[in-house]
């Protein structure tokens, strides 16, 4: 008896990587997996059959799965793969947001493209599948059914909750992504239908891109031992999520990198100072501020 028996998947950018992890985690749980890819290179250059390595994988474990080559942040596109979930298997349980792509400048030399590309692939690209499947079970509910088995499980990153040197666009699209789940987790509220968000890990070629880390790029399933840079270890938590035990818990942030899983706080308040009912002037905050905002401490200064 798996976690995710008689659930159809939907996993994005499924192909390589982190993507791959988790459709292979879904269909081992018994879930059916519609695998898309685009076929795109690390930049979202180009298109290919990509999907199909992943299909051919699960199906070789004896899994169920099918592919899908449509651009996720093509709102046509994200529709169709929607629909063709529901045309082959009869239904739609999950959609799992993972596609990305790192185009990596500092903000004095990224191009308009590099900013463009990466905001859409990874926010549009997560908005675009969420609400096909959003207005496909909000039908449903409509006709009487229960749809409060609906999952979403979007993909979010440690640089995006903390910012990271040469990623402004990346890190602003995966902190978006992370204000998206909670909002569109109080929209669909009254469905049932859960909407969450990952921060995973793992050696893929987004890694390997980074200058200096001296990773090496491997697939999930090239691992045959733990390994904390294996991409697949935030994909039981996704199976997790994925399922019916999972039903109370929305609109979280959770990482899962290594061997923890670690919920984020997100913003919160912090120190406070307050004039009651009165405009504050500018040149009385210097003192407050050094001394009740930031107790003496420069803020901000972290490299
Ligand atoms: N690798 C890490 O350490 C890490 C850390 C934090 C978050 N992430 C996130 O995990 C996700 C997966 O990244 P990865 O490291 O496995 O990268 P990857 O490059 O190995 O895989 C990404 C896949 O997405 C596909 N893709 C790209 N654009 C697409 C589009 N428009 N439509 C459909 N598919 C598309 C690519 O073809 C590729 O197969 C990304 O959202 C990434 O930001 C990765």
């Amino acid at each position: 008896m798996g976690l995710l028996d008689g659930k159809v998947a939907i996993v994005t950018g499924a192909g390589h990587g982190i993507g791959r992890g988790h459709a292979l985690e879904l269909a081992k749980e018994g879930a059916t997996v519609l695998v898309n890819d685009l076929g795109a290179t690390l930049a979202g250059e180009g298109t290919g059959r990509d999907a199909d390595l992943t299909v051919d994988l699960i199906e070789s474990r004896g899994g169920a799965a099918a592919a899908n080559y449509e651009d996720v942040a093509d709102v046509e596109g994200a529709a169709r793969m929607v629909a063709q979930a529901i045309e082959l298997f009869g239904r739609l349980d999950i959609v799992v947001n993972n596609a990305g792509i790192a185009r990596d400048a500092t903000i004095w030399g990224m191009t308009e493209a590099d900013w463009d590309s990466v905001i859409r692939v990874h926010l549009k690209g997560t908005f675009a599948p969420t609400q096909a499947a959003v207005r496909h079970w909000r039908e449903l509910s409509k006709a009487g059914e229960d749809v409060s088995r609906g999952r979403i499980i979007n993909t979010t990153s440690g640089a995006g909750l903390v910012g990271n040197f040469g990623q402004a666009n990346y890190t602003a699209a995966k902190a978006g992504i992370a204000a998206f789940t909670q909002t569109v987790s109080l929209e669909v509220f009254k469905l049932g239908v859960t909407v969450n968000c990952i921060g995973p890990a793992g050696a893929t070629r987004m890694a390997a891109s980074i200058p200096g880390a001296g990773i090496v790029a491997q697939e999930p399933d090239e691992f045959t031992e733990w390994d904390r840079m294996d991409p697949s270890l935030a994909s039981p938590l996704v199976a997790w999520l994925a399922s019916e035990k999972a039903g109370h818990v929305t609109g979280q942030i959770i990482r899962a990198v290594g061997d923890e899983i670690v919920l984020m706080d997100g913003w919160s308040k912090g120190n406070t100072i307050r004039k009651p009912s009165q405009r504050w002037e500018a040149s009385e905050l210097t003192a407050l501020m050094n001394a009740d905002i930031f107790h003496s401490r420069a803020p901000g200064l972290r490299y």
